[in-house]
């Protein structure tokens, strides 16, 4: 970097306003992207091209950052572009590429010097800064943007390919974003391994010379061996409380490539981006390719921050109804699998009631005829109410749960067929298959090809379908238990079928677009046999994803755990069942957490059972506000401690929840010392009462005064044992 800027003379930071940089010589630019805290600056070579200077603290005073280069003695970038902000492949680049194409007269370089920058206000803390670049001999214009979110300190980015050539190019790569963190490599990587019931499994790596890739090709369900969210700590290891960390993930529910490069400067360059495997994507004269967007944030006091922010920035901007509420709810899967009639479901209708939840949530198995679906082998594409099971269809259980003041939701999972359907006899030209191939299922299905507009409407129907024949119908559960496997599209043509999983991804969300033009608020509950797909481009059409079939709620506290950095609570959908054999409560404290819900036989709760649930559904009631838009802090981290210890506290400080989690069952283990809180008022006098206790059984702490700071300097025990593996306490502000 030195030799890139040992000639920097002046500089010219973009001002937060309309300000257009035009394109002047190379010694007089930078161009920026602030947030309240950070400062990501990029600046302009001897050749005309952008490359990042800076990513961090902002300075005080702009004309500073000039001085930054300097004070770097790394060594030489033999290219100058190891820090490009888009890395074209072809020319004089040594690195992994974030750009990759062929032009229309077959020529495979690629030069992109930087032409101009324009920041724009959207709305009151968002600003969107353009960033053109064009080819130097092609007519090939890459625009970078970069969406600020102010007071979050989270930014989105992403890049717009114009293909402005005589005729058609092909793309071989194209990420979203390139960045480039300095820090003499010591940089650590915390990325997530799963798979079914497995989801989200932490692994921490300090990140050595080369490329290490994480990413996904399975077309749909893409995360169920790792998801695209990570972290990337720089200096050391970042806790919740301290530490350099920089959190990210692709918005993109399909294959994403996500690459950590450290350089020969020992520097980190991210590249992230749709994955490129088997995916070359051609654009004609005049088309333009927009990539999906990357989301980031960096926080240098820990990962609480940063996820802090992350959660803000997802509920204000991001997830569908991100402010509003959610509806607690019971759910048959567990207590009934295939196997139910009307009568049985208006008894769980009843027992909803009864439980004190939202809705009642009727999951897989209530459709085909001729191919009922009474098992996972058959009916998925029919979606005909089963006759046998359901004679009056669904709309009686409808009413059943207006009689009985609960509203009713329903589970569907129009992407998939089984082979043994009508869907797959009548339109087998819509199943994603190699026509020369034997066909290959996963739980004993195939996906449908979104490609194909057909097929859109034909899922835009299904869900438009149930909603008109039952306008009171609440609630969607939206599952996708299927990978792609056999890419093959019978309505691409053939030099188009490298273009299907990106088709796919881009036919998903124009159904989904539809939907919520016509349905904009029902909630959806975003599934793929649990945790397989959740992302931010997926979650501004759904209202909260489910993490994981693994519902063993000491299972759930680490999943939890590892989730909730990266999304909020409210979108964090948590039932109580029969996995695990912990005590209900227990359970009911783990699920209350997140989105709480119950998949449970009710009527099979012994008396005190019940009690305890309905009085916890109470508490949930009074405390959902602070859980879903409160602020969480990570007091204890299960992975080091005895326990899990979290919190949320309430935007105005006056209420707080906290939640603690015996997560270890040897002799004597548990909190044997105060737990400090966080995020309270230290003026403030708080009560602090256990809550959620058994019936029969007395809180541990029962109404007592502190100030938030005592709560916070000393804290509180909330005497965690193995006789009281989990304890909730409610803290009330009653003066300040
Ligand atoms: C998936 C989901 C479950 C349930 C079943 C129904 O596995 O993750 O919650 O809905 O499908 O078949």
């Amino acid at each position: 970097m030195s030799s890139t800027l040992s000639n920097l003379k002046k500089c010219c930071i973009m001002a937060m306003v309309t300000f257009l940089i035009p394109c002047l010589s190379y010694s007089q630019k930078l161009v920026s992207v602030n947030t309240e805290t950070n400062a990501l600056v990029f600046t302009v070579n001897e050749n005309n091209e952008l490359n990042t200077l800076y990513f961090g603290d902002k300075l005080k005073n702009s004309s500073e950052y000039e001085l930054i280069a300097k004070h770097y003695k790394q060594g030489t970038d033999y290219s100058e572009i190891y820090n490009s902000i888009y890395t074209p492949a072809g020319s004089k680049n040594l690195l992994e590429p974030a750009i990759n194409i062929t032009h229309t007269d077959g020529n495979t370089s690629l030069s992109l010097e930087y032409i101009n920058a324009e920041t724009n206000e959207v709305e009151p803390n968002v600003h969107l800064t353009k960033i053109v670049l064009q080819d130097k001999v092609y007519d090939l214009e890459v625009d970078l943007f970069f969406k600020a979110y102010y007071k979050e300190d989270v930014i989105e980015t992403w890049t717009e390919i114009h293909n402005n050539e005589k005729g058609r190019i092909r793309l071989h790569k194209f990420a979203s974003v390139n960045l480039y963190l300095y820090g003499d490599n010591d940089f650590w990587l915390t990325h997530y391994s799963g798979d079914w019931a497995q989801e989200m499994r932490p692994e921490e790596t300090r990140l050595s010379h080369g490329i290490k890739v994480l990413d996904s090709k399975l077309g749909t369900r893409a995360n169920l061996f790792q998801p695209s969210v990570f972290m990337v700590s720089i200096g050391k290891p970042a806790t919740d409380n301290e530490g350099t960390v920089l959190m990210g993930g692709l918005e993109w529910s399909g294959n994403f490539r996500n690459e950590f490069e450290v350089d020969p400067l020992n520097n980190l360059r991210i590249l992230s981006g749709i994955n490129n495997y088997a995916s070359d994507f051609e654009l004609k004269k005049g088309e333009a390719f927009t990539t999906p967007k990357f989301w980031f944030s960096l926080s240098r006091t820990g990962k609480g921050d940063a996820s802090r922010n992350i959660h803000n920035w997802a509920r204000n901007y991001k997830v569908l109804d991100g402010k509003g509420t959610r509806l607690t709810l019971l759910n048959n899967w567990e207590a009934t699998y295939f196997d139910f009639n009307e009568k049985k479901l208006k008894k769980l209708i009843e027992d909803a009631d009864k439980l004190g939840v939202d809705l009642f949530l009727l999951d897989d198995g209530w459709f085909g005829n001729n191919y009922p679906r009474n098992a996972d082998n058959a009916g998925l594409g029919d979606w005909e109410v089963n006759q046998k099971k359901l004679p009056n269809g669904i709309g009686t259980l409808v009413k059943t749960a207006e009689k009985n003041n609960v509203k009713f939701g329903i589970w569907i999972e129009p992407e998939m067929v089984n082979p043994d359907s009508d869907l797959y006899h009548e339109h087998p030209e819509w199943v994603i298959k190699q026509p020369m191939r034997e066909e290959h299922y996963f739980r004993n299905q195939l996906v449908l090809d979104l490609s194909n507009p057909d097929v859109q409407d034909f899922i835009f129907n299904v869900v438009d379908g149930l909603f008109t024949e039952n306008p009171n119908l609440a609630y969607i559960k939206w599952d996708c238990n299927s990978v792609i496997y056999n890419a093959h599209s019978d309505y691409l043509k053939d030099d188009e079928q490298s273009e299907l999983y990106i088709k796919y991804v881009q036919g998903l969300y124009n159904v989904l677009e539809r939907i919520r033009e016509k349905y904009p608020k029902v909630p959806m509950m975003l599934c793929s046999g649990g945790g397989g797909r959740v992302d931010y481009g997926a979650m501004e059409y759904f209202t909260e994803f489910w993490p994981s079939d693994n519902t063993d709620p000491l299972e759930r506290v680490f999943m939890q755990w590892e989730y909730s950095y990266f999304y909020p609570s409210s979108t964090i959908a948590a039932h109580v069942t029969d996995w695990g054999n912990q005590s209900i409560k227990f359970k009911t404290d783990v699920a209350m957490m997140g989105k709480m819900g119950f998949d449970i036989v009710v009527d099979e709760l012994p008396k005190d059972e019940l009690e305890f649930c309905q009085r916890a559904i109470k508490n949930y009631n009074e405390l959902e506000n602070v859980i879903w838009q409160g602020d969480l802090y990570k007091l204890k981290n299960p992975w080091k401690n005895e326990l899990a210890s979290l919190m949320y506290v309430g935007q105005d400080k006056k209420k707080a929840i906290v939640f603690n989690y015996l997560v270890n069952y040897r002799y004597e283990k548990g909190s044997h010392s105060p737990i400090k809180l966080k995020g309270l008022n230290p003026a403030s006098i708080y009560e602090v009462e256990e809550i959620n206790v058994f019936p029969g059984h007395e809180p541990i702490i029962n109404k007592e005064h502190y100030s938030g700071d005592f709560l916070m300097k000393i804290g509180v025990n909330p005497k965690v044992s193995s006789g009281h593996p989990s304890v909730v306490l409610r803290l009330k502000e009653v003066s300040n």
